[in-house]
């Protein structure tokens, strides 16, 4: 049964989900699969002891969290050795006002950042989740998502992500890991 590692890193729980539905693809196609936000990863986490990595993150302001690039730099030696994937989540990525280009930017810079080539890479939009920002956000997001012809009624959440392209990017991981 192949191992496989899903490191990810969330603000409001968006990424978390899509790790989680990436696992229950790989789950299905009979891998023993192991999920950690990677702020909280088990003492003594040692990517390669498994057969596979995934690493998932989303973008604020234009990046991805320090603390999860400082995490793979810390691991590029072992993950150069494995099968391994990385998705960015974003507003970019996908939804009204998407910037397919500013996306992959995102993508291209952390990976460049961090001294990892990953064989399967992918932008997914995100979310947005008025209900979950404080007041400082909410206005700093209306504002930010206006300006870009996105969605601004902050009475409700907006979801973007294309959950069969997520299926499909976990399917291909399980196959690339049958032909590794
Ligand atoms: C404060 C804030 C800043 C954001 N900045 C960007 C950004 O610079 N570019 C972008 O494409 N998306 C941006 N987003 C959108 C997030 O990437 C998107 O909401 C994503 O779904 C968040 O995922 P998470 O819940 O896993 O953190 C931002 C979202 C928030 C709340």
């Amino acid at each position: 049964m192949p191992r496989t590692l899903i490191l990810y890193a969330t603000t409001e729980g968006h990424t978390a989900r899509i790790a989680e539905r990436i696992a229950q693809v790989l789950r299905e196609r009979g891998h023993a699969v192991e999920a950690h936000p990677a702020d909280a990863t088990p003492v003594g986490l040692n990517p390669a002891a498994y057969d596979g990595v995934i690493v998932g993150a989303s973008i604020h302001y234009g990046r991805h969290p320090g603390y999860l690039r400082a995490l793979v730099r810390g691991h590029r030696t072992a993950l150069a050795k494995q099968p391994g994937a990385f998705f960015s989540v974003s507003l970019s990525a996908g939804g009204p006002g998407a910037k397919p280009e500013a996306a992959r930017r995102y993508l291209e810079t952390f990976l460049r950042q961090v001294g990892w080539r990953p064989q399967q890479t992918a932008t997914v939009a995100g979310a947005l989740q008025y209900s979950k920002y404080g007041v400082f956000k909410r206005l700093l997001m209306r504002m930010f998502v206006g300006v870009t012809g996105g969605d601004t009624d902050t009475s409700r959440d907006y979801e973007y992500t294309d959950w069969d392209a997520v299926e499909r990017f976990a399917d291909a991981f399980a196959r690339r890991m049958k032909q590794a």
